[in-house]
């Protein structure tokens, strides 16, 4: 008999089909099993009537415990109360395996132990409901730039320099030479553009944040356009069309996913261009005004963003930030060289920043001079440096971490769950 998944069951209306899958829970009432079978596309509930199985068939079920694995065979029927509109009228169950002493049971665990097994908290309908709002968001990434023009340039993980400061640098040995773990694909997609206008890149990043947030995990994943010939309004321009079209299509395809995590969609909906877009100063003044304690030329902490984020109803970018907080590589404003042309996205509803960004220097001499007043090694940017030595035109580009993005449109508490295998100071395991 042929197998199938239960996302397809209402195909199968009226026939006997085979189930494998996962046992997620089971009641009885004398004469009836009701077992609920999960595949990873949903789940069912199938009943078993000892009138209509052979004995063993009926015994098993009492055997099955959460987790089990199992092959179960039957009817499709309709059932107007069940989530996939149908249940299974079983004639066969097969045990494939009996789960022991499963360590997730439906009562409270606290999160370092759910943390600790990872790799069974996955197979909660919580987790698989984010997982598969962040495959979404992954998918409206790709298909965005996939459709505007952009070619993928996958950019490396060893690197021979910083990008984005000093500070956060992974260290590795590279056959007796010092190597990084990428922070970001950047400088590389700088170089890309040269060769093919508009690019992006989408890989994991690291960095070794020492501060235990709810928003930094040491291993992260980053897409990253970068368009030649933009400056940062253009650049602005394309971060809130393809924030938005994230949003969206999410909705459009993952209502069923928010509805199990719980997701008031109302503040998502209205994420549609334009979003608001207010200097580094203007927000200095929201902090001012809401008597936040802020000590103006520095950068703004999670708490700060909340503030000034909630101004608004929907993503608000904040651009000119002061140039000493910000990278090395950030062309600096025409009309006060003290600010950046840097833009940061604050997602609604306390999430902060989702997207880092800016129009690039791309004046060689300039260059130089903020690689030695950053103390970088100009060895390492030589290679850089030749980007603007041949053919140099003004060019803006932007980093969005899907993981900040997922915490957000799933109204997560943190980012260990927006990612299967969350890397954290302190977590390297499972
Ligand atoms: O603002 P960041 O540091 O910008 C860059 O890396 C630029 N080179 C990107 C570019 O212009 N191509 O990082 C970009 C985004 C942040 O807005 C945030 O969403 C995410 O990456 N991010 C992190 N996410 C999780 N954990 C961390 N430790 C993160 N650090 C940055
Ligand atoms: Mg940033």
């Amino acid at each position: 008999m042929d197998r199938v998944y239960i996302a397809d069951i209402a195909e199968h209306e009226g026939k006997e089909i085979t189930l494998k899958g996962w046992l997620y829970n089971k009641r009885s009432s004398g004469k009836l099993w009701f077992l609920i079978l999960r595949d990873g596309t949903g789940t069912i509930q199938c009943v078993i009537s000892k009138a209509d199985v052979d004995e063993a068939t009926f015994d098993v079920c009492g055997e099955l415990t959460q987790e089990s694995s199992l092959e179960v065979t039957g009817n499709v029927s309709p059932d107007k109360r069940a989530p996939s509109g149908y249940e299974l009228q079983v004639t066969r169950v097969k045990a494939v395996q009996i789960a022991r002493d499963y360590p997730i049971t439906p009562k409270e665990h606290g999160t370092a132990f759910l943390m600790d097994h990872r790799h069974l908290w996955l197979r909660s309908s919580r987790q698989t409901a984010i997982l598969k709002v962040r495959h979404e968001i992954i998918k409206a990434c790709r298909d965005y730039f996939d459709s505007n023009g952009f070619t993928l340039v996958d950019t490396p993980i060893f690197t021979p320099a910083a990008c984005e400061g000093t500070t956060t640098l992974f260290e590795t040995d590279y056959f007796g030479e010092k190597a990084y773990l990428a922070q970001s694909g950047q400088l590389y997609s700088e170089a890309s553009i040269g060769a093919l206008g508009k690019v992006y890149c989408f890989g994991p990043t690291f960095r070794a944040e020492k501060s235990k947030t709810r928003r930094h995990l040491t291993e992260f994943w980053m897409v990253e356009p970068e368009v030649a010939f933009a400056d940062l309004d253009d650049n602005m321009d394309l971060a809130e069309q393809f924030l938005s079209f994230i949003v969206q299509r999410v909705l459009e395809n993952r209502s069923e996913e928010l509805k199990a995590l719980e997701r008031d969609t109302a503040p998502l909906e209205r994420v549609v261009p334009p979003f608001p877009r207010i200097t580094y100063d203007e927000a200095v003044d929201i902090l001012r005004k809401n008597n936040v304690a802020f000590e103006p030329g520095g950068d703004f902490g999670g708490g700060d963003e909340t503030v000034i984020s909630e101004q608004f109803d929907r993503p608000v970018m904040v651009h000119r930030y002061p140039a000493a907080i910000k990278a090395f590589y950030m062309k600096r404003a025409p009309e006060d060289s003290s600010k950046a042309l840097g833009v940061d996205v604050l997602a609604p509803e306390g999430y902060g920043e989702v997207i880092g960004g800016g129009q690039r220097e791309e004046d060689y001499d300039t260059l130089v001079a903020r690689i030695e007043e950053h103390d970088l090694p100009r060895e390492a940017f030589d290679w850089y440096l030749d980007l603007r030595r041949y053919g140099t035109v003004p060019h803006s580009g932007f980093g969005l971490g899907i993981e900040r993005t997922v915490a957000w449109i799933c109204k997560l508490p943190h980012v260990r769950e927006t990612i299967p295998f969350p890397r954290l100071m302190h977590r390297l395991k499972p």
